[in-house]
């Protein structure tokens, strides 16, 4: 009994979210290393699981232990989906697991506003946490609905390109007046509670779903990571109603990394975050796959013997690893070949450019669980200026992020995205099975550069292959 009333204390309880969001910030603090993440990672799990004890404490506190079992509940299953989900998932499928976790976060706190209001039906809110409510319902829905379609896209559910209705941005500016409106007669008092939120949740569902749809191409990934930064926002707020520590912690955890990382991802694409909000998301239009050889001139095959000469005769090589090596599951194989070329002499470098991949760091991850160590990787401002001294560089499944059109082509869909300039070195060979487009959807001058040559397979066959002839040598 004595313990009981001790557990459910508010200051054991405050305690508990105390160390529960200590642990998530410690946790936080070893994401950023590949060595110390995977620690790092667990620690903020251990977090998350003693704040969800503390909810479950405050909750059998206020209501006694009817809600307590539908937590439970909730847990049970949420566990049992999300634990197989994450275990199965392929890496290169993360940035949709990333959408659809993201996408439930403010699912659910649109949902805890629906329910709040449910409580609060024709009694006293107070103005403040009704304010904060409101703002989450709306974001949460905003976010929940434009994550599944994010989702959709990149799981090729729907289609990857840009789906735009005509006088979008004015349905959308509709839509948002409409969530402003019946927030505001909400929070100034009516009798219709329950017919204006059903309008705030509706109208944010559309405009989230409105907002996506036409987004295509490289905006993809920074959308991702804005709806993410918006949920993490409206979990804030949400906490800030509910007087909930950890949600508010939490929340602004989420909304601060997740706007930092919006803003990196956006400079990394020379997209202004503003531009592309007030834009209708996503300017850049990619167009279709362009077949083999579309932009002309002559492409230069060649074999992994010629290519495994050229490499143990450099002075310098630089590896620019792209998405294709994440397919083919590649960096072990190119761990090797890095230190087959080390035993003879060659300084090698990778050079990393910040989108290449599927999500943020991707190639970071890849390249560190094949134990290739971290100060051989170069970022893309760091290594551009050192390719004209590079004498060949290979590029393993990389095209957009090395595609000289972004320099040189004002008309690309991807102009002005910074790019490796590999086309600078010496001497490139490039890594891939066809002459298929990468995730933008376009052709790639690059393969038809006179000092281009192209090594058709699969990325981690090709790379084993010249790893023998460079040790056959
Ligand atoms: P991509 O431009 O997508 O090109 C990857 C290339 O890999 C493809 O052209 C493909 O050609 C080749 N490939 C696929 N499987 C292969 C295999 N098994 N062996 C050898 N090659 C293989 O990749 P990138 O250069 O890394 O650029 C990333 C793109 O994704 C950017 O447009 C970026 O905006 C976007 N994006 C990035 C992120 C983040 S945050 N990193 C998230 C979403 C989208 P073949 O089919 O001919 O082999």
């Amino acid at each position: 009994m004595l313990a009981t009333i001790f557990l459910q204390s508010t200051n054991f309880i405050d305690a508990a979210y105390i160390v529960a969001f200590s642990l998530l910030i410690y946790g936080m603090t070893g994401l950023t290393g590949p060595r110390t993440a995977v620690r790092g990672n667990k620690i903020a799990a251990a977090g998350m699981a003693i704040a969800v004890i503390a909810t479950l404490l405050r909750q059998g506190e206020f209501h006694g232990s009817g809600t307590v079992w539908l937590i439970i509940l909730g847990v049970v299953i949420g566990t049992a989906i999300g634990v197989p989900a994450a275990l199965n998932v392929r890496m290169t499928a993360m940035p949709q697991m990333v959408a659809l976790f993201n996408g439930v976060g403010g699912g659910a706190v649109a949902l805890i506003a629906w329910v709040e209001y449910r409580h609060h039906f024709g009694g006293d809110y107070p103005l403040r946490s009704e304010i904060f409510e409101l703002f989450g319902a709306i974001v949460g829905s905003v976010s929940f609905w434009g994550s599944n379609i994010a989702f959709g896209k990149l799981q090729e559910i729907l289609p990857g390109r840009p789906i735009k209705l005509p006088g979008q941005a004015i349905i959308n500016a509709l839509l948002f007046l409409v969530c402003v409106v019946s927030a505001i007669v909400l929070a100034a008092g009516t009798h219709s509670e329950a017919l204006f939120i059903l309008g705030i949740l509706v109208a944010s569902a559309i405009l989230g779903n409105m907002v996506v749809l036409p987004i295509g191409g490289a905006d993809m990934p920074v959308v991702i990571s804005l709806l993410n930064a918006f949920t993490g926002l409206s979990a804030a707020a949400t906490g800030v109603a509910l007087s909930n520590p950890v949600m508010i912690v939490a929340g602004m955890i989420v909304g601060a990394s997740g706007t930092i990382l919006t803003n990196l991802m956006a400079k990394a694409m020379n997209r202004s975050v503003p531009a592309i909000v007030a834009g209708g998301f996503g300017g850049a239009v990619a167009a279709p796959a362009g077949p083999a050889g579309e932009a002309g001139g002559t492409i230069r095959s060649t074999s992994a013997q010629d290519v495994a000469i050229q490499l143990s005769y450099a002075r310098q090589v630089v590896i620019a690893p792209g998405y294709g090596m994440a397919v083919a599951q590649a960096q072990h194989a190119v761990r090797e070949l890095e230190k087959a070329l080390e035993k003879k002499g060659v300084t090698v470098k990778f050079a990393i450019h910040p989108v290449a991949g599927r999500m943020p760091g991707h190639m970071n991850v890849l390249l560190a669980e094949a134990d290739v160590p971290y100060d051989l990787l170069r970022e893309m401002d760091e290594i551009n200026p050192e390719f004209p001294r590079t004498d060949v560089t290979l590029v393993i499944g990389a095209n957009d992020v090395t595609n000289p059109a972004a320099k040189n082509e004002p008309g690309s869909p991807i102009y002005g995205m910074p790019i490796l300039e590999v086309n600078e070195s010496g001497s490139v060979i490039v890594l891939k099975r066809s002459m298929a487009s990468g995730f933008a959807g376009i052709d790639n001058p690059l393969f038809y550069d006179p000092k281009t040559a192209m090594l058709f397979g699969d990325a981690k066959q090709s790379v084993s292959d010249i790893t023998s002839e460079v040790q056959a040598l």
